[in-house]
């Protein structure tokens, strides 16, 4: 077998430690160079296939390819777009794999942004009743969280992700150097899920951002590595403390019941990211904790400034979608983490501490989003 040898530049390894199902996430630049050596030890046959988008093929695609020369590798090339994250989609990803006559021992690879993992990661766990998966994530987005903790999903006309399943990859591969092709308004994106670790449980990363931000948003390799490496470890600290969302885990949605109901109302078009819905959806439930008396004005200041300065999607931007305050309640109503037909929403008590809100106060939530409805498109 003739797999390339040359070491990778920079490197560092956080572990989602879930006993027999644990995993590495190698964060680093120029690791798709490395691809066909770093996966090696979790190749079981020599067979992989790689679901990607047209956008990431044209990028990155001949790229990987040839870092996996080594291997029987089959391209599965979908559109771009959220609407892949289908039964559509699935049907299409699922059909080439058994035309390509793929058993369990095969290796499917991730190789794109979050719709391609969500979608690649639940063919994944139902093929065959589940097989071999491995998380290369091309976005700033996939590679601080979507890729992270096995969540596969595709959508409905009821909402976003509410057909899945939790499905571990046995490897990610988060190459920094990659980001470089993202326009400057999926970095942004991605950005929001950056912050928010440091929103839901980390003040001084918040602080760390706050100086270095720029740094990150610019890719430079220090600030970008750094900021990857501390989102990772946390997503797996909280993924290897509860695994299956029963607690501590939904403190990853921060900021994302608002957010889901946006994307529901933009009807999941590229013209609002998930990224863009999360940073406002983040300030939303921000705003909602201060007007509950949970949460200092002075810090919801802090985090709308921080996303202001670094020209993030706030409420103001998302005004339009937020024009029937009943629809968005109903959006809500859907979320996966609601019990018993109530409300459950995370919300914070200041920056770095947030808590999941059982049975919000749902009278409260909707004269929140009418108030705000009327404010934001006066
Ligand atoms: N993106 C939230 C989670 O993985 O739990």
């Amino acid at each position: 077998m003739k797999v390339n040898m040359r070491e990778p530049s920079r490197m560092s390894k956080v572990t989602v430690d879930l006993g027999a199902r644990s995993y590495d996430i190698i964060i680093g630049d120029d690791l798709l160079a490395q691809a066909g050596i770093l996966i090696k030890p979790h190749l079981k046959a020599m067979r992989v296939a790689i679901v990607t988008d047209e956008n990431v093929y044209a990028l990155h695609g001949k790229d990987l390819e040839a870092a996996l020369s080594a291997y029987e590798t089959h391209m599965i090339i979908r559109p771009a777009g959220e609407s892949q994250k289908s039964f559509e989609g699935l049907q299409s990803v699922l059909e080439a794999l058994f035309k390509a006559g793929f058993d369990r021992n095969d290796t499917v690879v991730a190789f794109g942004g979050g719709v391609i993992g969500d979608l690649t990661g639940f063919a994944a766990s139902i093929y065959k009743r589940g097989c071999q998966f491995i998380q290369i994530p091309t976005t700033l987005l996939a590679q601080v969280d979507s890729s992270v903790g096995g969540k596969t999903a595709i959508n409905n006309e009821f909402g976003k992700n509410l057909i899945g399943a939790f499905y571990q990859p046995a490897l990610v591969l988060a190459d920094t150097s990659v980001l470089k092709t993202l326009r400057e308004r999926e970095v942004k994106a991605g950005y929001a899920e950056v912050v928010k670790y440091g929103l839901l449980g980390d003040r001084e990363f918040f602080k760390w951002l706050n100086t270095n931000s720029k740094d990150v948003l610019a890719l430079k390799p220090k600030a970008i590595a750094e900021a990857v490496a501390v989102s990772c470890k946390t997503k797996a600290r909280i993924v290897a403390a509860d695994e299956r969302e029963r607690g501590e885990r939904a403190l990853l949605n921060l900021g994302h019941t608002f957010a889901h109901a946006l994307e529901i109302e933009a009807g999941y078009s590229g013209d609002l990211l998930h990224g863009e819905a999360v940073s406002a959806g983040m300030e939303m439930a921000f705003e909602f904790s201060a007007a509950q008396g949970l949460c200092s004005e002075a810090d919801v200041k802090n985090v709308k400034s921080h996303f202001k300065q670094l020209g993030l999607t706030s409420i103001k931007d998302v005004a339009p979608l937020l024009k029937n305050a009943q629809k968005i309640l109903s959006h809500m109503d859907q979320d996966k983490k609601n019990e018993g037909g109530a409300l459950t929403l995370i919300l914070a008590r200041g920056i770095g501490d947030a808590f999941v809100q059982k049975s919000a106060p749902r009278d409260a939530v909707f004269n929140y989003l009418a108030q705000l409805s009327e404010t934001v498109n006066a």
